[in-house]
């Protein structure tokens, strides 16, 4: 199976910017409980730009950290982003595939993956990829999204079916824009014991204006918004369906809008052989 699919929301600069802002949005729920050992090994497969390389390297300052993607020019761009934020960290970098990880055999304690599964065509081949460079007792944690846990006032039809579209190309990519909801038969099915998953809800109205921009606005919509180009080349809207879409999903920001989404954060142990 090809492994080396399209990243539906590309590298461009606003996705750059998107990946930054939702990161450190949502830091405290999604790191929260996530910190390794002084000495510790740790893999940061899919790095991206280092949006959560950096959470991961504030909360786990002694760790021994190697962060890989297979963009180099995100890899460019993690380096430069850890240097301004975390100036003293040190995080080796790799350009790899995490298909072909270029590690012998149990080479880490633990490995961290953070919204890279969903955009994967083989997502428990994956996992059985990470499980080798795992030593037996070590962790995984995968934090993965699901479009389907999506609620919001007002309702609209036309925004759900923009989202739909958006789930429609992440999978005509590869993905699985529902996948956290998998996690648990995912890890399991790849041989990891003791997996435990935990929901984390992000909820945001006009008491908790930080969330309503950090990701209402600018991590949802946002990356909602950046495949109307997509979505109308691949005939799945017209401009104007997709435009009464997002205008109906920016309502949701709005006065007494809200919005709701869970991601799946999952820990998991390597049994061994
Ligand atoms: C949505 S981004 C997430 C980046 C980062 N984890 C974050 O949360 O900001 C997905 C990343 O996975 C990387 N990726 C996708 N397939 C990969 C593969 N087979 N091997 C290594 N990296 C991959 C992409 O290049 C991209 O940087």
């Amino acid at each position: 199976m090809n492994t080396n699919t399209a990243y539906v929301h590309g590298y461009s600069s606003q996705e750059t910017r998107r990946l930054g802002d939702q990161a450190d949005t949502l830091a405290t729920l999604l790191h929260a409980g996530t910190a390794y050992p002084v000495g510790s090994r740790v893999l940061e497969v899919g790095c991206g730009v280092g949006a959560q390389t950096v959470h991961l390297v504030r909360n786990s300052p002694g760790a021994r950290i190697v962060a890989v993607d297979r963009s180099e020019e995100s890899l460019a761009q993690a380096r430069a982003h850890l240097a301004t934020q975390e100036p003293g960290a040190e995080v080796t970098w790799r350009t790899a595939d995490l298909f072909h990880l270029p590690f012998p055999a149990r080479s880490f304690d633990h490995v961290f993956a953070c919204f890279v599964l969903e955009h994967l065509p083989a997502p428990g081949r994956a996992l059985a990829a990470l499980r080798r460079v795992l030593r037996p007792g070590g962790t995984l944690t995968v934090i993965e999204g699901d479009h389907g846990s999506v609620l919001f006032h007002p309702d609209s039809h036309r925004a759900h079916e923009v989202i739909g579209h958006q789930v429609r190309l992440q999978a005509a990519a590869g993905g699985n824009a529902l996948l956290g909801r998998q996690l648990q038969p995912l890890l399991r099915g790849a041989g990891f014991g003791d997996v435990v998953i935990r929901p984390r809800t992000v909820y945001a109205d006009r008491t908790r204006p930080s969330m309503v921009e950090g990701f209402t606005r600018k991590t949802f919509i946002a990356m909602v918004e950046s495949v109307r180009d997509d979505a109308l080349g691949a005939g799945l809207t017209t401009a104007a369906d997709w435009d009464r879409g997002i205008a109906d999903l920016r309502l949701t920001a709005d006065g007494d809008g809200t919005f709701h989404y869970t991601f799946f954060k999952a820990v998991a142990v390597n049994p061994g052989p």
